[in-house]
């Protein structure tokens, strides 16, 4: 294996033969995934690594509610070399360990699983060449070992990690095969933010148990063509939570690691909500919200005040109301005010300062880039009328390294899925949270329908468009243009809607990134 060039690589990739990183790990792919697997053997990186990690998954189980524990399936981490505070385990949680790194540490990850199906761990977010992205095509059975080796180049931000194999994302996930990954840098430990025991990560998750307390996963179509939707909230892999606090500011930092539910975020007592960070990052000045629409996969970072309530106070994290399926009105979490505590700690009227990325810049301002959504008959739901191929990339899905693009997700109507889905306004409109793999982007622009506006309406208050993104929320009726810019990795990449029952059935395509 050591002798094989890159270029023998692609030529075997070509022959249908997949090479996995690192180890030297070489196997047949299945049927189906005919072609141009090519994960380059080429170390990106030379020497050892900062720090070093075996991350594995295993059928678990942790005791939730009174009586039977819940079985679950559960990534667990340890550190092989650096630091051993570079993974931070959770008590008493289905929830794999945080990663917590700086931007620039070069990280080796060795993944393998006990698993009675394939699997492989992408890094939502992050950007990292094709073959530590996670690709479906990269799956590995029991027993095997994947090896990551990437620079974290990202800025200061909440990052996750997940399964990502085709077909199998959503009831990998959903058994409780996810986890925070925390990239921290300079300029951000520069920033007067609330920082140790008061900057709380907070991963919302809904799901159903049955009269045993085991888990209850997709029971009819219909829940695939929606998105399944649990009837009870976790925070960090527990229900009822609550979170202790003082009087003083902190830091909450926020992911919908739900399949498919939609929150709409806001207090109780209608304290506005102080929104520092999206998914990629801190935003360059704080934006007040009444309310936070929070889609599937997408992270919010809150700076949130508690010295003006007394000691004793529970004050609860609502989602209210809204037009998608799951939007009813219930508590996700409490604070409770527990201690009286002082700290001179202002909230910053700056934050940092973005790259600049301008639309002038694009290659196709003027024609951007389409991907229409729709539900196509006998399908499902579908990206200009295709469903995932393992390998395959369309003529218009083909990218030049280097350019910036518009792209626009248009998702037309809403009125003919609200016939087919039981009536409009009776949680008839399905949003689609659109992600894209190895980037950040910015957000552009919405156009919403005449017919899709009043469902609209439910959410779009709560949107945070500023900053850097990669998911964003696509209402029925509703144009959402983006701006990226594909930088430094050629390759085989995924964008897709992150409602993990819409993935699963095939609304994902591969892009290509070429020089
Ligand atoms: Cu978080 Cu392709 O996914
Ligand atoms: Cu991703
Ligand atoms: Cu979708």
């Amino acid at each position: 294996m050591g002798k094989l060039s890159r270029r023998d690589v692609l030529k075997l990739g070509g022959l249908g033969l997949a090479v996995g990183a690192g180890g030297g790990l070489l196997r047949w792919l299945t049927a189906n995934d005919h072609a141009a697997a090519g994960a380059g053997t080429v170390p990106t990186l030379t020497g050892s690594p900062d720090v070093e990690v075996a991350l594995t998954a295993a059928p678990s189980e942790v005791s939730l509610f009174s009586g039977k524990p819940t079985r679950v399936w559960r990534f667990s981490g340890e550190v092989l070399q650096g630091s051993p505070d570079v993974l931070q385990t959770l008590p008493d949680t289905y929830l794999g360990p945080i990663f917590r790194l700086k931007k620039g540490q070069r990280v080796r990850v060795k993944f393998s699983h006990s698993l009675p199906e394939e699997s492989i761990v992408h890094w939502h977010g992050l950007h990292v060449p094709e073959k530590d992205d996670g690709h479906p095509r990269l799956v590995i059975k029991r027993g095997e070992t994947y090896t990551y080796d990437f620079q974290v180049r990202d800025r200061a931000g909440v990052y996750w990690y997940h399964p990502h194999p085709h077909g199998r994302t959503g009831p990998q996930v959903y058994r409780g095969m996810a986890g925070l990954f925390i990239v921290s840098d300079d300029e951000e430990a520069a920033l007067p933010l609330p920082a140790g025991e008061y900057d709380i990560p907070l991963v919302i998750q809904d799901r159903r148990f049955d009269n045993n307390n085991q888990l209850v996963y997709l029971t009819n179509n219909m829940e695939r063509m929606t998105g399944f939707l649990g009837n009870r909230v976790l925070v960090n892999g527990r229900p009822d939570f609550t979170l202790p606090v003082a009087t003083r500011p902190y830091r909450l930092r926020l992911l919908n690691g739900s399949n498919a539910r939609i929150y709409k975020l806001a207090w109780e007592d209608g304290t506005p909500l102080t929104v520092i960070g999206t998914d990629g990052g801190l935003l360059e000045k704080p934006v007040q919200k009444r309310f936070v629409t929070l889609a599937p996969a997408q992270r919010i970072e809150l700076w949130v005040d508690f010295s003006r309530y007394d000691v004793g106070t529970r004050l609860r994290m609502f989602s209210l109301p809204h037009s998608a399926p799951g939007g009813g009105n219930f508590a996700v979490f409490t604070v409770e005010v527990a201690r009286e505590e002082k700290a001179d700690l202002p909230l910053p009227d700056k934050l940092t300062t973005h790259k600049p990325l301008r639309e002038a810049d694009a290659v196709n301002a003027a024609s951007p880039r389409t991907f229409t959504l729709a539900m196509t008959m006998g399908r499902g739901w579908t990206i200009n009328g295709r469903t995932f191929q393992m390998t395959a990339v369309a003529r218009d899905e083909i990218v030049r390294l280097g350019d910036t693009e518009v792209w626009s997700f248009n998702y037309p109507g809403g009125g003919m899925m609200g016939g087919m889905m039981g009536g409009r306004g009776g949680g008839g409109a399905i949003p689609h949270p659109m992600h894209v793999h190895d980037l950040q982007y910015r957000i552009l622009r919405r156009q919403v329908s005449v017919s899709g506006r009043s469902a609209w309406e439910t959410l779009s208050p709560g949107f945070v468009d500023e900053g850097w993104h990669d998911t964003v929320l696509v209402m029925p009726g509703e144009k959402v243009d983006i701006l990226l810019r594909f930088e430094d990795f050629e390759g085989l990449y995924l964008y897709h809607c992150h409602n993990l029952e819409h993935e699963d059935m095939g609304m994902m395509r591969n892009y290509r990134v070429k020089a």
